[in-house]
Order: C-alpha cells, then sequence, then structure tokens
C-alpha cells in the first residue's frame, strides 16, 4: 500500500531535535527524507549522551527513523554543487541551523528558490524577526521565553521547565503542519514557498491559555488556580487543571514519587465522588455541593478526596473513579511506559533493530491514517545512503571515491 506521502521527497538539514522531530514524521507518513551530514561527524547528538561505546546514541536513533543519510561538506565547492542537485529532485527542504548559517554556504530563499520554484522550504530557529532573530536557541530557551518556564511549577518555587520538549519537538509538529499545508496548496499553485517556524512563537502557541488567563487578571484573581495572592502575571500554579473544571494530583498508597492520581471534579459528579470516598453527607452540603461553592475552598476539597486516594494503588484509585465515570488518570513513570503492554500493542513503544545497537526502543508514530500505516525502520548510520544517493544523481563510483577523497562526502 503506497503511503500518503509517497513520492514526496524531503531533503533534511536538520539537527538535533527540532528539525529531525519534523522528517521524522514525514519520513513515517511516507516521504523520502534524505538526511545531509557533516562528513566525519554528522548530526551532533549521534554522539550525544552515548550509552554505547561507539554505537549512535538513543538521542540520534529515536529522532531520525526511517530516513536516509548522505554526508556532504557544505563548505566545499563540490558540495554546493551536489545540493544544488539534490535541491532540484527534492519537494522539500527542512532546516534549523544557527541564523544566517545557509545564507553564508550561498543558500538563501530567494537562491533556494531559482533553484527549484516547486521546493518548499521549511525553515525552524529560535526566534522571528526581531530583536532575537539572531540569537540561537535550545529547548529550555524557548520555554523560557515562550511563556511555559514563567507558568510552570509551584507558587514557592523558581520557573521550571517541563519534561515534554514543547520547544523541539513541539516545534517540528508546528513545521510538519505548515509543510503539508503548502504541499497541499501547492497543488493548485505549482509553486514552492517558505515555511517559517520560530520555536518561541510554538511554545507561546501551546501556553495559549496561559494568555488567556493574563488577561482575565485584570478583572481580578483567578478563582480555580490554587495560589492565594495574585499581581499582575500570571503565577506558577502548580499541579491545578489550567481548564474549566478543577483538578489536582493526589496522593496514593504507598507514597511513592509518582504514586499519585489526576482527579477532575466536573459538576456533576460530586455526589458520586462523595458517596465513593465515604463521605455521602458532603453531596448535599452547601459548602460543597455547587462548582461555585467548591470553588472557595479547593484546597480543602482535595485534600478530603485524597484522604481516601491515600488508601489505595494508583490503577485501583483509577479503576474506581472509571466505574463512576469520573475522568482521572495515574500519573505514569518513564518506566511505567516503557513497559505498558498496550502502548507496545498499539505501535506507540517500538522495538527497532539497528546496526550498531542490536535493538533499541523508540516512541512511534501518534498519527494514525487508515491507508497509510507507519512501519518504524531503523535510523540511518552515517553516510550509509551517500553512494546510493550519488548513484541516483548519476555519479560513477570512481566519481564517488573522488569525493571522498576530496572530504567533500
Ligand atoms: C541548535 C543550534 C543552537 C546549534 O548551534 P551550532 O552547534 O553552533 O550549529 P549551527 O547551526 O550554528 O552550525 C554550525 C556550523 O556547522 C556547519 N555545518 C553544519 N553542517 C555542515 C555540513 N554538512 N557541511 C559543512 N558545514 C556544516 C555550519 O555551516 C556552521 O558553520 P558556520 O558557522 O561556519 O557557518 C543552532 O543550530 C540553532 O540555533 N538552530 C535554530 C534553532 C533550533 O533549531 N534549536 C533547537 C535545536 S533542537
Amino acid at each position: 500500500m503506497d503511503k500518503a506521502l509517497a513520492g514526496v521527497r524531503v531533503l533534511d538539514l536538520s539537527h538535533v531535535q527540532a528539525g529531525p522531530s519534523c522528517t521524522q514524521i514525514l519520513a513515517w507518513l511516507g516521504a523520502d527524507v534524505i538526511k545531509v551530514e557533516l562528513p566525519g561527524r554528522g548530526d551532533i547528538t549521534r554522539s550525544q549522551l552515548r550509552d554505547l561505546p561507539g554505537a549512535d546514541s538513543l538521542y540520534f536513533t529515536m529522532l531520525n527513523c526511517n530516513k536516509r543519510s548522505i554526508t556532504l561538506n557544505l563548505k566545499a565547492a563540490q558540495g554546493k554543487k551536489i545540493l544544488t542537485e539534490l535541491l532540484k529532485t527534492s519537494d522539500v527542504m527542512v532546516e534549523n541551523f544557527g541564523p544566517g548559517v545557509l545564507d553564508r554556504q550561498g543558500f538563501t530563499w530567494e537562491q533556494i528558490r531559482d533553484i527549484n520554484p516547486r521546493i518548499i522550504y521549511a525553515s525552524i530557529k529560535g526566534f522571528g524577526p526581531g530583536p532575537y532573530l539572531e540569537c540561537k536557541a535550545y529547548e529550555t530557551i524557548a520555554q523560557a521565553m515562550g511563556g511555559a518556564m514563567s507558568t510552570t511549577g509551584f507558587e514557592d518555587g523558581p520557573p521550571t521547565s517541563t519534561g515534554a520538549q514543547i520547544g523541539d519537538s513541539g516545534t517540528g509538529i508546528h513545521a510538519v503542519a505548515g509543510i503539508l499545508a503548502a504541499l497541499y496548496q501547492r497543488s493548485s499553485t505549482g509553486r514552492g514557498q517558505r515555511v517559517e517556524v520560530a520555536m518561541q512563537d510554538a511554545v507561546l502557541n501551546l501556553c495559549r491559555v496561559k494568555i488567556r488567563d493574563q488577561q482575565r487578571l485584570q478583572h481580578g484573581p483567578l478563582p480555580e488556580y490554587p495560589n492565594r495572592e495574585f499581581g499582575d502575571e500570571v503565577p506558577r500554579s502548580g499541579n491545578a487543571s489550567g481548564g474549566g473544571q478543577p483538578g489536582s494530583a493526589l496522593r496514593c498508597h504507598p507514597g511513592g514519587p509518582n504514586d499519585y492520581c489526576y482527579v477532575i471534579i466536573q459538576p456533576q459528579i460530586w455526589p458520586v465522588l462523595a458517596k465513593l470516598i465515604g463521605r455521602p453527607e458532603l453531596a448535599n452540603d452547601p459548602a460543597f455541593n455547587s462548582p461555585e461553592a467548591r470553588l472557595g475552598h479547593l484546597d480543602e476539597v482535595f485534600s478530603i478526596v485524597e484522604q481516601w486516594t491515600m488508601q489505595h494503588p494508583k490503577f485501583e484509585v483509577m479503576r474506581a473513579l472509571m466505574e463512576a465515570d469520573i475522568p482521572c488518570g495515574p500519573v505514569l513513570s518513564t518506566r511505567d511506559l516503557i513497559q505498558d503492554d498496550s502502548l507496545a500493542a498499539r505501535g506507540m513503544i517500538v522495538q527497532v533493530k539497528h546496526q550498531q545497537r542490536g535493538t533499541f526502543k523508540t516512541v512511534g508514530c501518534p498519527i494514525v491514517l487508515s491507508d497509510s500505516p507507519v512501519e518504524v525502520q531503523s535510523s540511518p548510520l552515517l553516510g550509509e545512503h551517500t553512494y546510493e544517493i550519488l548513484g541516483e544523481l548519476g555519479y560513477s563510483g570512481a566519481e564517488i571515491e573522488q569525493m571522498r577523497a576530496d572530504a567533500v562526502i
């Protein structure tokens, strides 16, 4: 069966996480992704956080599945010539170099468009035009400058980064949306276009509800927040749900670091919950029996529920609450997740064969298309497909050997 993006060629000049997370999804959706890497070293993550000596790191292998790898020195004249040939035969190019890097190599957007007017040129940077344009960016810088850090953590603690890589992989997903829209538009215009995504903007988009709350602050305190004092900035709100329905992470038995269950109290479930936790009298108590009444003392409300959750393991708490149709979720550790049979059965935790590592586990594709199933395949070794790809461009074995001698590949 053909994949959704069969026939689409992506020239992947990306590295680290933001770009590779984007191109890995395109590869899973069926595009032929050619990763262009620095000869001798490749993507820096191949050797970062290495767990097995001499083998590509999990950082690299988990972000570069289903791609081909070619090494190419973009600073050599022949490297630029080959890149130009690859641009001519590609539909999409993705890059997340530091500001100005590609321009310095002689590949501005205008020049790329001249080489191939149909190409979609996706560029990920830390920041859009403005005072920060020239700044390099990493995950946590984007979290700091996109609104995530100031709103994450507890009231009495410092700004905190979230474990979800919203600055890198979150930006990568935004880039995928832009690329697919541009491909769709090309089918009617025949023209490519530039797609720009800034990490700060992607994080800000994911912090949309906090900007909602910033505007609500002018009318007074935010009642659903657990905080007692409010200034003129949205405070860190711990584990408050952030939506209209109050929620909290409640301790469970036996009290380990991840023995918690997150519980949401929808208006209609209060009588059921009160009965379940052995406090049926609270169903009709005027201090508890309406969302407005509970809002004034959510700490107390959740502490009463917690007295019940603390007596049971988190999965038992979940079972009991689910049976009563009460929204909840146990806090799953990374060990819980990597060992979860149902995630493995659905292909969300996948075991992949790798030439150097034997096998490694990775997270599968969260986008499921009925007519384009994803088969997760190994990440390529550095330059594994250099001969193959140059051969496709028409170079002979002798020419390729000469390029190797000249340090072009
Ligand atoms: C991530 C980041 C901070 C890394 O910075 P860095 O390690 O200094 O890497 P750069 O992207 O600036 O590139 C460094 C050099 O490698 C060179 N290089 C990379 N691939 C090459 C290749 N195949 N051939 C020749 N040179 C190559 C570049 O040309 C550049 O050289 P120059 O500065 O002399 O022009 C930076 O790339 C960045 O800000 N990217 C945009 C934001 C982003 O995506 N950040 C998140 C990453 S997960």
